[in-house]
């Protein structure tokens, strides 16, 4: 070999080598979009499974126990995991104790606990307590309960709560999986977003895996007298006893969905969907944990006429769980997928009457959204910029019905077969990753708009306040006669009680939010008379009713008081926020606080903080 060509060789080489240095460089710096809401800095060192040791105490009210974590270990000197109200007891590396610091506390983050470690280390092992602070979790009390006998308790990781029950790092662009050995008091089940037991074991142990990665927001526990029903050989439900039958005939459609849910984005990746049917006090309509979505009984209806709540968890199962939001700003790739896949799930299992129903109440919703908004534009953009505030304060219902609108104005445009495809393939080119708007952008631009020569306006939709002018129109044959029904009773003496036969749940909303605001308070009470709203067991129903109640300034046939015990009762954020709201919006603030006197107590902390921050408190 000549010199030339041994330095050729080199050059060579010498490229090769720099090329893949740098492309693991670029990997490394790149793998982890910008977070603001954990302490953590995975790029040197992240955590990649959990083994979770934990006592659940009913007496103290404290978890206690020893989270071990494997790591992947970038020749780091230590590392940091998300705490907040936590008591940190040891800290070992590898079996050896270590040296660890808890940093500053901060209203918003917590504590920052960094620990010491070796570049070799590849184990931490933090044995820790929560506190009576702890944000995530919900002590009741039997009386709180649906059977009365035992307490419960569940806990709610989203957005950035998991931290306050287990030291973690916190961020949705952390990708864990875990086991668990949880003891709980032998009357009691405990349940996980997990592999979960059917029985209840004899000692009151029982052990759970999760053998897919998934963001530490999604890890989930819930503890009382439980009972298991399957619905199908996959799916199944939860409850106290009271409850399981109810609850087994609301979501007897489980499967169905399912099934409509593979058909159109491909496999189910979760083995078991079940669903847990927690007491009122859960904030949440419902919590896509993985294998085991978290409900309010409030959706148990009766006549299932609720249950889009269960295809809108389902659907999480792959926008959320499976391609999940790399920071919060990203939070509207969660929910608008979401939303837009749930509405997918209800026109494929019950028609598109149905599903053009939910749409346009979401379509309301926006509307009001964007007026509650209209001194602070910028809240209105689908990507949300919530540095140094709570995602939880941040996030509102622009992510689920704008972000919907703008997925159903592009499957509009570029027709649904291509659609269905492109979205096919996102799940499945991005399953078990995270992704944020701009790299959605790209592979939206590559993938489906460039190949079929189409301009669209992505980025007005996802980075402009408002809603552009291309949007889709949304249209009900179901609530135009839902409209001029109620035109027609408003304007005759007498109620034909018979136009209203063949009503459903969601036309009865529709219903009453039309009520004009110069509606009288007679109006009120000759509807009252003829359909007894203010004695309706629909949830969704009375809490509309309730509303107008309180804008029209109606006080008959018992609704204050009705009010109030629904608000005592029921901690579902979405519920309670509407109808404090309400009150505060009519001046009438002192009903509010009275009431809030006596039903703050039976609260989660995510309601309690929304209505305190709204009540000025
Ligand atoms: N993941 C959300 C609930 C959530 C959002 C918790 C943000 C914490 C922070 C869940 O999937 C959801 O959207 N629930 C809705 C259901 C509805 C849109 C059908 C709810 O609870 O009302
Ligand atoms: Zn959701």
């Amino acid at each position: 070999m000549n010199i030339t060509k041994h330095i050729a060789l080199f050059t060579l080489l010498l490229m090769v080598f720099s090329c893949q240095t740098e492309t693991k460089e670029e990997k490394q710096t790149a793998s982890y979009a910008e977070e603001l809401h954990s302490f953590a800095r995975p790029n040197t060192s992240a955590i990649k499974h959990l083994n979770l040791d934990i006592d659940v105490d009913f007496e103290t009210e404290i978890i206690s126990g020893i989270a071990t974590y494997t790591i992947e270990n970038n020749n780091a000197t230590e590392i940091i995991l998300d705490t907040k109200f936590l008591v940190i007891d040891n800290v070992e590396a590898d079996g050896k104790t270590t040296t660890f610091k808890l940093g500053e506390f901060d209203e918003l983050l917590g504590q920052p606990l960094t620990i010491d470690i070796k570049n070799s280390t590849k184990t931490i092992t933090v044995t820790y307590k929560t506190t009576e602070k702890t944000e995530a979790l919900q002590w009741l009390t039997p009386q709180q309960t649906a059977d009365k006998a035992h307490p419960f308790l569940f806990t709610q990781g989203q957005a950035i709560l998991t931290r306050t029950w287990i030291p973690i790092q916190d961020s949705p662009q952390i990708r864990i999986t875990y086991d668990a050995t949880v003891k709980v008091p032998k009357e009691l089940m405990a349940v996980m977003s997990a592999e979960n037991p059917k029985t209840k074991s004899a000692n009151g142990e029982y052990s759970f895996k999760m053998k897919q990665p998934i963001s530490p927001y999604l890890i989930a526990l819930a503890v009382g007298d439980i009972e298991y029903k399957a619905v199908s050989n996959r799916t199944g439900v939860y409850a106290e006893k009271s409850m399981v039958d109810k609850a087994q005939f609301e979501f007897s459609d489980m499967e169905k969905m399912v099934v409509a849910a593979e058909n159109l984005y491909g496999d189910y990746d979760w083995d078991q969907f079940d669903v847990i049917v927690l007491p009122p006090s859960f904030p949440f309509g419902g919590m896509e944990n993985p294998r085991l979505t978290f409900a309010t009984p409030t959706v148990i209806a009766g006549d299932k006429s609720l249950t889009s709540l269960i295809a809108h968890e389902l659907a999480h199962s792959w926008s959320g769980n499976l391609v999940t939001n790399a920071t919060w700003n990203d939070f509207w790739l969660n929910e608008g997928f979401t939303v837009y896949f749930e509405i997918r799930i209800m026109e494929a299992v019950y028609g598109k009457d149905r599903a053009n129903m939910i749409a346009l109440i979401g379509r309301q919703d926006l509307d009001d959204e964007i007026e509650n908004l209209k001194k602070e534009p910028n809240r209105t953009k689908l990507k949300l910029n919530l540095k140094g505030k709570n995602p939880d304060d941040g996030m509102n219902s622009i992510a689920y019905d704008k972000g919907y609108l703008f997925l159903r104005t592009l499957e509009e445009t570029v027709g649904r077969e291509k659609f269905d495809v492109f979205l096919k393939n996102y799940f499945k080119t991005h399953a078990f990753s995270t992704i944020t708007t701009e790299k959605f952008l790209n592979y939206l631009n590559a993938n489906l708009l460039e190949p079929n020569n189409i301009t669209f306006n992505t980025e007005e939709w996802i980075f402009q306040p408002g809603i552009p002018s291309n949007q889709a129109i949304i249209a009900s044959d179901k609530f135009a006669n839902a409209e001029k029904t109620l035109n027609h009773f408003l304007k005759s003496d007498t109620i034909d009680a018979s136009l209203t036969i063949d009503w459903t749940t969601l036309e009865w909303v529709h219903f009453i939010r039309n009520f004009p605001k110069t509606m009288t308070a007679k109006d009120v009470s000759r509807f009252d008379e003829a359909f007894n709203l203010s004695n309706a067991t629909n949830s969704h129903i009375a809490m509309v009713w309730f509303e107008q109640a309180i804008n029209l300034d109606y006080h008959g046939n018992n609704v204050d008081q009705n009010i109030e015990d629904f608000l005592i009762r029921v901690g579902r954020r979405w519920y309670v926020e509407t109808l404090f709201k309400a009150f505060e919006k009519n001046g009438k603030t002192e009903e509010a606080l009275a009431i809030y006197k006596k039903s703050r107590a039976n609260y989660h902390s995510v309601t309690a903080n929304t209505i305190d921050k709204l009540l000025g408190l």
